[in-house]
């Protein structure tokens, strides 16, 4: 890392695979105001972790969308004896109106039976809709757009997620019961999500990714650089899923758990660095735009991004894609820190692209927002070998694997490890 820093880099628009073309960069100190003030005891983090999340507004995932007005949640269908009798299986409906009118998102809810006091939850968006999940016919399949298929439509296969062949698994019945409940939407209702090459108009980025909740925040003004994004409307979602597990009675929603894999892992990780009330956060294989260092020249970098996914960041965000290590006034480390002092679990893969070793440095360099907390910060230990725990701490930790890209049964159970199995 001691190479000098160029004006632009050459190729900026490539991915660099190369470790020693990275290129020296300083990550800006999370206990360090922008005026140079210090935070140097946990009652002013409370302003700097403002300023740091202002920052992400304004310069790469657009201003927070407003809470909604209204939120209206209908119980649409529930199953008490699910899961051969191990579970209550719920569908929730949520509008944004109340005449119901506008965006919907629709729920699914399995929390355990015998539970005898309310659960915490587990929160997250998928990609291909709930009935994914389990098989259960009687698990809405969303009749919408999907970018995965020739056919742009959801495919109507239930609970491939039980298939232990599959990149995403999800082991229900053991995350029952741990004594969690699990809720999911997809991410497909809250903002579409159309490839960069997508040739037919209305489903051009520009055009399609600011539907579903953005007809809520009116017309956008193209001019402005920190118009709201897909990523920040993802994030905005969850924190709905969160405001209705608390109108649960039977999910103690102060407890809970926020993922996401991927593009879905870098929103679970905004969510949580925006709003308080998410109580741990395990973003899992989230890479470029989620944890690892963007200064970091290695894998995916700002222009690539820029190119594929416009409607992830904002416009301002490009203004670093030639030169991310000179140009960046801050890094994802600081969008870690956004979490202290509440737990964080950054969950690597080991894929050149998502550049896992930046996601290790991100977490070391956030460490000091813990340590100003009073909490424990990261481990000190070295750049862990996959699989290897070491790097796990009790409110910020770090682990790397190989294997599928995707949140799998050994995922699950290092998230469950590191937010504790309740009694009960
Ligand atoms: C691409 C993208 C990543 C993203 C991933 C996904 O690989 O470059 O940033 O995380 O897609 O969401 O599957």
């Amino acid at each position: 890392m001691s190479n000098p820093v160029p004006d632009i880099r050459p190729n900026y628009f490539e991915a660099n695979y190369d470790p020693e073309k990275i290129t020296s960069y300083t990550l800006e100190d999370p206990l360090t105001f922008v005026n140079g003030q210090k935070v140097t005891d946990a009652g002013q983090w409370a302003a700097r972790r403002r300023e740091i999340l202002d920052i992400f507004a304004g310069e790469m995932f657009g201003v927070e969308p407003p809470p909604p007005e209204v939120m209206v949640t209908e119980l649409i269908d529930e199953k008490s004896d699910a899961l051969a009798g191990y579970a209550v299986r719920s569908q929730y409906r949520m509008w944004f109106k109340a005449d119901k009118s506008g965006p919907v998102m629709d729920w699914l809810v399995i929390r355990p039976r015998h539970a005898t006091k309310p659960v915490p939850v587990i929160l997250f968006l998928n990609f291909h809709g709930n009935h994914q999940l389990i098989p259960d016919e009687d698990i809405l399949i969303p009749d919408m757009w999907s970018r995965d298929t020739p056919e742009r439509k959801v495919f109507p296969d239930r609970g491939t997620m039980c298939d232990p062949n599959s990149n995403s698994t999800m082991p229900v019945g053991m995350l029952l019961s741990a004594g969690y409940a699990v809720m999911t939407a997809c991410y497909c209702q809250v903002s579409p999500d159309p490839n960069s090459n997508e040739t037919e108009e209305r489903y051009r980025q520009e055009n399609f990714a600011y539907t579903g909740v953005f007809d809520l925040w009116g017309k956008r003004d193209e001019g402005r650089m920190d118009n709201p994004t897909a990523l920040g409307a993802w994030a905005w979602a969850l924190s709905r899923g969160l405001e209705l597990a608390g109108r649960i009675p039977e999910i103690d929603a102060g407890r809970n758990v926020v993922t996401g894999c991927s593009r879905l892992g870098k929103a679970a990780l905004l969510a949580a660095a925006r709003d308080e009330r998410f109580a741990v956060c395990v973003p899992i294989q989230c890479g470029g735009g989620g944890a690892t260092l963007a200064k970091r020249d290695f894998g995916e970098n700002i222009a690539t991004e820029m190119r594929m996914f416009s409607h992830w960041y904002c416009r301002a965000y490009k203004k670093y894609e030639r030169n991310p290590a000179k140009l960046l006034t801050f890094d994802q480390h600081l969008l870690i820190s956004a979490i202290a002092p509440r737990k964080v679990l950054i969950a690597g893969f080991d894929s050149p692209w998502f550049d896992t070793e930046g996601e290790f440095l991100a977490c070391q360099a956030a460490s000091p927002a813990w340590e100003v907390c009073g909490k424990p910060g990261f481990p000190q230990v070295p750049y862990p070998a996959d699989y290897d725990t070491s790097a796990i701490g009790e409110y910020l930790g770090y682990y790397r694997r190989t294997e599928g890209h995707g949140i799998a049964d050994y995922d699950w159970l290092r998230l469950l490890k590191f937010a504790g199995i309740p009694e009960f």
